[in-house]
C-alpha cells in the first residue's frame, strides 16, 4: 500500500474521521472513501454519522450541506478551490430579488446551490427525488426551480409541470447533444443510454433513461443489459467498472469531466486530516434557514 494511503489511514484514525466521497471524483479518493454515493445519499449519511470529522469529497456546496445536517462534527473540504459552476450561477442577492417581486411563488432549489442560497428558499431537491419533491407541491402553486434550467425543464416535462426555470445549467451535462447519442448507439447497437437529467430536455428524449449518479448504479446492477453508454461525468464509470466486471460501459463523450471535482486529491485529503484546514464555516445567520428546506427535502425523500 502506498505511503500516502497509510498516512491517510493514520490521521483518519487520530481524528475519529469519516470519508464521503461523490460518484464523480478520482478513482482512488473513491476506493480509499468510507462511503461514496450521490448527492441524496451523502446528505443522508452526513445527517446520521457518528464521527467527530467529516471529510467530504466533492465539491463545495456539497461540504456546506454535510456541515449544516452535522453541525458538531468538523466538515473539511480537501481543495476549497473545488466549487460547482452552476451552483455559482444562482446568487443570494439575485434569490432575494427574485422573492421580492415574486411573493407568492414556492422556490425550490437543486440541492447544487450554495448554503446562503439555501436560506433563500422554500425546499431543496437532488437528481434523486426531484420528483417526488416537486409532485409534493399543490399543482396550482407557481414555483420557481433553480438554478438548473434542464433538471426543471426535464421535470416539467415528465411531471406535466410548468415550472419557471433560472437560466443555470451544469456546463458539462449542457454540452451533451441528441447527435452524441446517436453516434454512440451506431457505434454500439444494442446498448443502452444512460444520462444524467442535468442534460437537456432533448437529449434526455433521445436517451433511454435519465437518472441520477446513484440512480444510475442501481439500474445497471439491477438490469439484465450487458452493455451501457454512460451519458454522465466520467468518474462514475470507476464504480460502474467495479461493481458489475462482466458488463461493458461505453463513455458517451470523452470530454464529459468535471474539473472541480478533480481537484480533490489523496495529498490534499492527507493534508486537511493532518493540519485540520479547509473547515467548512457557514455564517451563523444562514445556518438556521439553510437547513429548513433540507430538512423539509430529507422529510420527504
Ligand atoms: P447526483 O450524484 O446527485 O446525481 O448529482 C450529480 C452532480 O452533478 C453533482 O454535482
Ligand atoms: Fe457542478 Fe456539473 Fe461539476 Fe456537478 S458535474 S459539480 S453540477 S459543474
Amino acid at each position: 500500500m502506498s505511503d500516502i494511503i497509510e498516512e491517510i489511514k493514520y490521521w483518519k484514525k487520530q481524528r475519529n474521521a469519516v470519508i464521503l466521497a461523490h460518484n464523480y471524483v478520482r478513482p482512488e479518493i473513491q476506493d480509499i472513501a468510507d462511503f461514496a454515493g450521490d448527492s441524496l445519499e451523502l446528505s443522508i449519511k452526513a445527517k446520521n454519522i457518528k464521527a467527530d470529522v467529516i471529510v467530504f469529497c466533492g465539491v463545495r456546496f456539497m461540504g456546506e450541506t454535510g456541515k449544516l445536517l452535522s453541525p458538531n462534527a468538523i466538515v473539511l473540504l480537501p481543495n476549497p478551490d473545488a466549487g460547482c459552476p452552476m451552483a455559482d450561477m444562482a446568487s443570494a442577492d439575485a434569490v432575494k430579488t427574485y422573492r421580492k417581486e415574486h411573493p407568492d411563488d414556492i422556490l425550490v432549489a437543486y440541492v447544487n446551490s450554495t448554503a446562503d442560497v439555501k436560506a433563500e428558499v422554500d425546499l431543496c431537491c437532488t437528481s434523486g427525488n426531484a420528483e417526488k419533491i416537486i409532485e409534493s407541491i399543490p399543482g396550482d402553486k407557481t414555483i420557481m426551480f433553480l438554478p438548473d434550467r434542464n433538471l426543471g425543464a426535464n421535470m416539467n416535462r415528465k411531471l406535466h409541470r410548468s415550472m419557471k426555470l433560472w437560466p443555470g445549467c451544469c456546463p458539462i451535462h449542457d454540452q451533451v447533444t441528441p447527435q452524441m447519442i446517436q453516434n454512440a448507439r451506431k457505434k454500439h447497437p444494442g446498448a443502452l443510454v444512460l444520462v444524467h437529467p442535468e442534460c437537456r430536455p432533448e437529449v434526455v428524449q433521445t436517451a433511454d433513461y435519465a437518472l441520477s449518479t446513484g440512480g444510475i448504479l442501481k439500474f445497471v446492477r439491477e438490469s439484465k443489459q450487458n452493455q451501457f453508454i454512460i451519458g454522465t461525468e466520467e468518474g462514475i464509470l470507476h464504480r460502474l467498472r467495479k461493481e458489475n466486471p462482466n458488463k461493458e460501459f461505453f463513455p458517451l463523450e470523452p470530454t464529459l469531466i468535471c474539473e472541480d471535482m478533480k481537484k480533490i486529491t489523496l495529498e490534499n485529503i492527507r493534508d486537511t486530516l493532518r493540519d485540520l484546514t479547509n473547515q467548512v464555516q457557514i455564517p451563523a445567520n444562514q445556518t438556521e434557514n439553510a437547513l429548513k428546506p433540507i430538512e423539509k427535502m430529507l422529510e420527504k425523500s
